[in-house]
């Protein structure tokens, strides 16, 4: 049976305004000793993990295609930013973190890791 992913909420911003973008509207910030990247897409925005799955290019030095995707530097795989996907079909899966807004800033979920790290 598969168990419902548990969330632990950590606040990252004020505002989307309160990260470094980058010109490429990419930035990468750390949770939890966690490397992240953070994207931006007009007033939306997304998380992943710092490194692509596929050889660990730094996405925040990526870029973001018209349809929002990020696009690793290295061999420009290109990732679904809301679920992971490998749209460019490599078969990769990047990992994905939910982004809430709420009226007191923004916050990233990231999955608990159970009792004692014992239940995944
Ligand atoms: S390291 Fe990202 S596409 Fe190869």
């Amino acid at each position: 049976m598969a168990a419902e992913k548990k969330y632990s909420w950590h606040k990252i911003a004020e505002s989307a305004n309160d990260f470094f973008w980058q010109e490429n509207n990419l930035c990468e910030i750390e949770v939890k000793g966690k490397k992240i990247c953070i994207a931006k897409k007009g007033e939306e925005v997304f998380a992943c993990t710092s490194k692509c799955p596929h050889a660990g290019g730094y996405l925040s030095d990526g870029f973001l295609d018209a349809a929002g995707n990020i696009v690793c530097p290295l061999h420009r795989y290109k990732y679904n930013l809301q679920n992971g996907r490998n749209v460019s079909g490599e078969g990769y899966y990047l990992k994905t973190y939910p982004v809430e807004k709420r009226a007191d800033g923004i916050y990233i979920g990231m999955e608990e890791a159970g009792f004692f790290g014992l239940f995944k």
